[in-house]
């Protein structure tokens, strides 16, 4: 891949994207990005000026190892140019506390962060993976006034990953044979699809009977649980989750920079499918240069419907609760 440029002026290196955050998400991700070979140039912004340079120098020095990359601490106006902005900046849960506790915090930082980014770059993709996902990308929907379709949330791919990986343990497959969605809230409401699972093919409850590897289909709905509850149990464990994130971060911008059409369950603004206006959530999109360019509607039974739109409402209070 060249030095590409891209956007409607043609102003953006498409191997280039800034990551708002070094924390650990942001720091982790920063790392997973520079040995990915997609970019070419990676500017890394903090509140905390220092942080972001001790994390370019930190990361940079593995650069002799990888496909060359200028990794290095900037400012806004460095983001000029950037295909991408990755944002992992802002609070991160305690053990116990909940995604939506962060809301009002994150929101406010993304007040400061946003229109920074938008004084120098229109034209930009935004990723968002500050907690409360959903939330903070309808946030930054409105508060950069950007097409829907570039302003994109890391929303439910880690979920979906989670399922996948936890199915396949317990089925005793690869969990990359595994199709199975984790839909709606990056958060307590998430929702599992279990009406379509299946194992290349093979529906999941006929799989579960003939693999005699696993129990009834009861104890495969714990795994939902499990996968629901993986954050805080990571938390509670080691105080934050950054490594499998990270590894969202590079397939999402992998799927945006190589127009792969790829579908993720990614967050982004859903307007009329099942029902839904006007919130942001996770639904399998499909994934290109241009950002999200459709949601596909996946068949969904009744009880994972109505889920999805509880889902959908408790979002839409949580919004209407902020003042933006
Ligand atoms: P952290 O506390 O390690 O890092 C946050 C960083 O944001 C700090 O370096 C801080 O200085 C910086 N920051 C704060 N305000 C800022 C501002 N106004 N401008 C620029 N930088 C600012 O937190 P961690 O663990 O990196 O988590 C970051 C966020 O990612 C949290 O909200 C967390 O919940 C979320 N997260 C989301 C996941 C997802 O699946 N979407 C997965 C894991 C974490
Ligand atoms: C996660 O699910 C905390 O949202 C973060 O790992």
């Amino acid at each position: 891949m060249g030095n590409l440029l891209y956007g409607k002026n043609s102003n953006l290196n498409i191997q280039k994207c800034g990551v708002i955050g070094c924390g650990a998400v942001g720091a982790t991700s920063a790392h997973t990005l520079l040995g990915s070979g997609l970019f070419n140039e990676i500017v890394l912004l903090d509140i905390n000026r220092k942080k972001a340079e001790g994390e370019a120098m930190d990361i940079g020095h593995g650069a002799p190892f990888v496909k060359p990359v200028n990794i290095y601490a900037g400012d806004y106006s460095d983001l000029s140019d950037a295909y991408l902005v990755i944002i992992t900046a802002g609070a991160n849960q305690m053990p116990g506390e909940t995604r939506i506790d962060l809301a009002e915090k994150n929101v406010k930082i993304f007040k400061s962060i946003i229109p920074k980014i938008v004084e120098y770059n229109k034209d930009c993709i935004l990723l968002i993976v500050s907690n409360p996902v959903d939330i903070l990308t309808s946030v930054a929907l409105k508060l950069s006034g950007f097409e829907p379709s570039r302003v994109i949330g890391s929303g439910t791919v880690l979920d979906t990953a989670r399922f996948k990986y936890l199915l396949g343990e317990h089925l005793g497959v690869d969990s990359r044979n595994v199709h199975a969605l984790i839909i709606g809230e990056h958060g307590d409401s998430e929702v599992a699809v279990y009406s379509s699972a299946n194992i290349s093919g093979v529906d999941l409850d006929e799989f579960c009977q003939t693999c005699n590897k696993c129990g009834d289909r009861e104890s495969m709905h714990q795994i939902y649980e499990e996968v629901k509850n993986s954050a805080y149990e990571i938390i509670e464990r080691k105080g934050a989750t950054f490594y499998a994130i990270a590894r969202v971060v590079k397939r999402i911008a992998q799927a945006l920079i190589r127009d792969e059409n790829a579908i993720l369950t990614v967050s982004s603004l859903v307007e009329g499918h099942y029902g839904i206006h006007g919130v942001c959530l996770g639904l399998p999109s499909v994934v290109g240069r241009e950002g999200v360019k459709w949601i596909i509607d996946t068949p969904l039974d009744e009880n994972e419907e109505k889920q999805l739109t509880e889902s959908a409402g408790k979002l839409r209070e949580v919004l209407e609760g902020l003042n933006i």
